[in-house]
């Protein structure tokens, strides 16, 4: 499908709830992925609408629209912001999901491109990710734009994922 209605700009906290749906609606895909138990506990965290506030306190994230429908996003993280996966120098994307109406048009190609040059205006060496081995569209645009596999990490929702770094230099 080409679509020529469709615009790219910076999200807001005035977007959450349309983040939101779009994250439930794009990651809706992974229910028979999972087994039920898993399942539960993946889209609970979809329900968890402080978790969307707090990506947006500390995220730019890039959003792709059909007219005024958001029907694309990626997060992106500055260095500065360390979890238990992401070190304090690093920057890394977060939560890239796309609508399936809008799937194979290189809408996340084109996000996930968005963040990296984010990154590297602000001076960021290493931009990160992780992603998981039920998650095959992701994997290939990832591994394409170039991120290699750093390390596997423990199975999250019992399967495996790795963390990805790209070095910007
Ligand atoms: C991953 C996702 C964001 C991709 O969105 P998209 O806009 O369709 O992606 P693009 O059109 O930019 O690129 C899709 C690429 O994946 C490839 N692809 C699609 N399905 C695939 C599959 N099952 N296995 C491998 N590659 C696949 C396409 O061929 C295309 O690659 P190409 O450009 O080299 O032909 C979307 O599928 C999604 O929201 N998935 C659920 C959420 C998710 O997995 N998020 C990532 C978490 S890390």
């Amino acid at each position: 499908m080409t679509n020529n209605n469709l615009n790219y700009r910076i999200g807001s906290i005035d977007d959450i709830d349309q983040l939101q749906d779009l994250h439930i609606i794009a990651y809706g895909q992974f229910q028979n992925a999972l087994t039920p138990d898993n399942w539960a506990t993946f889209s609970s965290n979809h329900q968890n609408r402080q978790r969307f506030v707090d990506i947006l306190n500390i995220a730019t994230c890039f959003v792709c629209l059909d007219n005024d429908k958001i029907i694309g996003v990626a997060y992106v993280i500055l260095s500065g912001n360390p979890t238990d996966l992401f070190k304090t120098e690093w920057s890394y994307i977060r939560m890239v999901g796309v609508n399936p109406k809008y799937r194979g048009q290189g809408i996340a190609n084109a996000l996930t491109k968005m963040c990296i040059d984010f990154a590297k205006k602000n001076n960021e060496k290493i931009i990160a990710l992780h992603t998981s081995e039920f998650m095959d569209a992701a994997r290939h645009i990832y591994e394409s734009i170039g991120f290699k596999v750093l390390q596997e990490i423990p199975p999250l929702f019992g399967k495996k994922y790795w963390l990805y770094t790209l070095d910007l230099n």
